[in-house]
């Protein structure tokens, strides 16, 4: 049995959310295909996310005991090496994730936990683990001239490497805010791709 998180950063509500509706779709889908499985819903504005403040820093890098794991802070970065796969749903904003999905890694990148310094560098503690970033984004990023543009998805998939999470996928549904697109089909054709990588994933 497997423990999904899937890590959901958008203020918006359901039934609004074009990046959720795909998202939806992959979990109900994983379900459908892994009944045992345990999915984790994180909400981050649901959840008590906060910008790392002075006294924060002690704590992140501080030393960890039996008592860290239900600090408020750090259960984030216990939570997040203790599940098997990660599925983050995240618009794109200003070319980037949410701000409140920074601060949520802000959380979770914590020495000890999920990662840790060695002699020959940092090691990522997440290994063997999978993640698939969902995303809508009004306009084109994923290749051409906008690509050089796009810093969510690569810095998702560069800090989730990090961590030592390299099986990193992307769905990723585009133009969505262009007028004259068909946007209804661009979304089932994300919607057919998710379904179709929730089925292996
Ligand atoms: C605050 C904010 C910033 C955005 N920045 C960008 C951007 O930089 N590039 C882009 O193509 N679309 C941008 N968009 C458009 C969204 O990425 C697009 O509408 C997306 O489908 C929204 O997904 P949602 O319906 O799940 O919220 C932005 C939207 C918002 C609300």
């Amino acid at each position: 049995m497997s423990k999904v998180l899937y890590i959901k950063a958008n203020v918006k509500p359901e039934g609004q959310s074009k990046t959720f509706r795909i998202s939806d779709s992959f979990i109900e889908e994983y379900k459908k295909n892994n009944p045992n499985d345990e999915i984790i819903t994180l909400d981050l504005y649901k959840e008590n996310i906060n910008f790392l403040k002075g006294e924060d820093l002690e704590v992140v890098f501080g030393p960890k005991n039996e008592e860290s794991r239900n600090h408020p802070i750090l259960k984030y970065a216990y939570q997040f090496v203790e599940v098997d796969k990660y599925v983050i749903a995240a618009p794109m904003w200003n070319l980037n994730v949410p701000a409140i999905l920074k601060a949520y890694i802000d959380y979770v990148s914590v020495t000890g936990i999920t990662f840790k310094y060695t002699e020959n560098g940092p090691v990522g503690l997440c290994q063997g683990k999978k993640a698939v970033h969902i995303v809508s984004r009004g306009g084109s990023y994923s290749e051409g001239a906008g690509a050089a543009f796009e810093m969510g998805d690569r810095y998702l998939r560069t800090i989730f490497g990090f961590f030592g999470t390299t099986d990193f996928t992307t769905i990723a549904a585009e133009n969505v805010d262009v007028i004259g697109e068909d946007v209804e089909a661009i979304l089932e054709n994300a919607i057919n791709k998710a379904q179709a990588i929730a089925k292996e994933f």
